[in-house]
């Protein structure tokens, strides 16, 4: 078996875009399963800077990319980074990239409900306005329209006037204005021959990839906190971010799937809302948010920062199927006196070593935190184990064993090659 299903298993942002990269290079085909334009996949190759959002990370190295079912694609933010890529001289053409038929199309109605659901929520979920939860609202809801429906004119006329009906009863049932449908009709039409190109039949080219022994590497976005089943719902996105949606994202049984590699930086973020127990408030959240740079890809939102939550981490591992870690920006704690972990959680007084599920328990957690001295001199695009400071290689061990997963590899530096592999990435 040698594909790797690549998962964020914190709140995202843990550098998945890196570490794809990277398994890009020995690997046939990159596939996105989940998410849309609201993930930020940043790549760094050859000194220079790539922020992909839509497309899979292997079209820099020119591998196939295919967008899969499950994912929530805007059209014209898939043109507007296919032109970015190009300025920058990487032609994504069709004989690269595919797109499956049945992949949810996000519209300018998706992108307007979304601002007007975040204005009237009296807790804000701090989505990234991109309409990706309405537009999946709709797909799970029976009248989304899908990449298959651009070929078809007089169809997508009529499909648009049934979702459009649905949205614009409640826009106008909340003193809003109706969302017009020619512009958008019109817009999609002048795309669509650009779009078309690019459909083919995913779950096929898996199948073909899968009897030729191709090694295919499944990129999912966000993380396993941000899951609409296993995050801290509501605070989560709209799709399946775990292992499970990449076979169910992308139209491949779940036997196929190989390894799941977790991705997780050695300290913690969040944007947005909802509850995250080991956050650092004062000025050393304010120094891991400027020595990591967590700053949002695409909005440039400040990332909320604290301390690795290893009770966090470990559930992640057993819902989503982890079962080798990535542990990205050692580098980042150089210089910290002392580092912590969060290995349980004191909940209405009592100890638990579980992240409970409802939203009102996890806002009461309170973190039990393990101190590891700190280090002297720099880690940066540190590649071998034994040249780690003995303090760093500690925090790495007690991480592996208080998770209970092996690490695979550690990064050290924003270059595709800072980084210690422990497990060679393929079986
Ligand atoms: P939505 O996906 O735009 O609906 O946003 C829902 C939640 O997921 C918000 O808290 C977002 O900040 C978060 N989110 C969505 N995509 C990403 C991502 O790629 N990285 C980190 N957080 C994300």
């Amino acid at each position: 078996m040698s594909n790797v299903v690549v998962v964020g298993a914190q709140w995202g942002d843990e550098g998945k875009g890196r570490i794809v990269d990277w398994l890009a290079e020995k690997a046939d085909i990159v596939v996105r399963y989940n998410g849309g334009h609201n993930a930020g996949h940043t790549l760094v190759v050859d000194g220079r800077t790539y922020k992909l959002a839509l497309l899979p990370s292997g079209v820099v190295r020119g591998k196939l990319g295919l967008i899969g079912n499950g994912v929530a694609l805007d059209p014209e933010a898939l043109l507007a980074e296919i032109d970015r890529m190009a300025a920058m001289g990487i032609r994504v053409t069709p004989e690269v990239l595919q797109i499956a038929e049945t992949a949810t199309l996000v519209l300018p109605v998706h992108r307007a409900i979304d601002a007007a659901q975040e204005r009237m929520r009296a807790k804000p979920l701090g989505t990234t306005l991109r309409g990706i939860g309405p537009a999946y609202e709709d797909k799970v809801g029976r009248r989304g329209l899908r990449v298959c429906d651009l070929a078809e004119p007089e169809l997508l006329a009529q499909k648009l006037d049934v979702l459009l009906e649905h949205h614009n009863a409640w826009l106008r049932g909340s003193g809003q204005e109706p969302f017009p449908r020619d512009p958008m009709l019109n817009d999609l039409l002048a795309m669509a021959p650009r779009i078309l190109p690019f459909v083919g039949r995913v779950w096929e080219q898996l199948d073909h990839a899968h009897s030729s022994g191709k090694r295919v590497v499944f990129e999912g976005s966000q993380a396993v906190m941000l899951d609409v089943d296993w995050g801290s719902y509501p605070y989560v996105t709209s799709s399946s971010t775990i292992a499970a949606g990449a076979a169910s994202g992308a139209g491949i049984a779940p036997s196929h799937l190989g390894r799941v590699l977790g991705v997780s930086k050695v300290y913690a973020t969040r944007v947005g809302e909802g509850p995250f127990t080991s956050e650092l408030d004062g000025a050393l959240g304010d120094e891991l948010r400027e020595r990591g740079g967590e700053y949002g890809v695409n909005t440039g939102r400040p990332r909320r920062c604290g301390w690795l939550d290893t009770v966090q981490l470990r559930q992640s591992c057993k819902v989503a199927g982890i079962n080798q870690l990535a542990l990205t920006k050692l580098d980042v704690l150089d210089g910290f006196e002392s580092v912590q972990l969060c290995v349980g959680y004191m909940l209405d007084g009592a100890r638990i070593d579980y992240m409970p599920s409802t939203n009102a328990e996890q806002q009461r957690l309170q973190p039990v935190l393990r101190r590891f001295d700190g280090w002297v001199g720099s880690t940066r695009g540190v590649r071998s184990y034994g040249d780690l400071p003995p303090q760093a290689a500690a925090l790495i061990d007690a991480i592996q064993n208080e998770v209970g997963v092996p690490v695979a590899m550690v990064t050290t530096g924003p270059e595709r090659d800072d980084a210690i592999v422990l497990q060679p990435p393929f079986a």
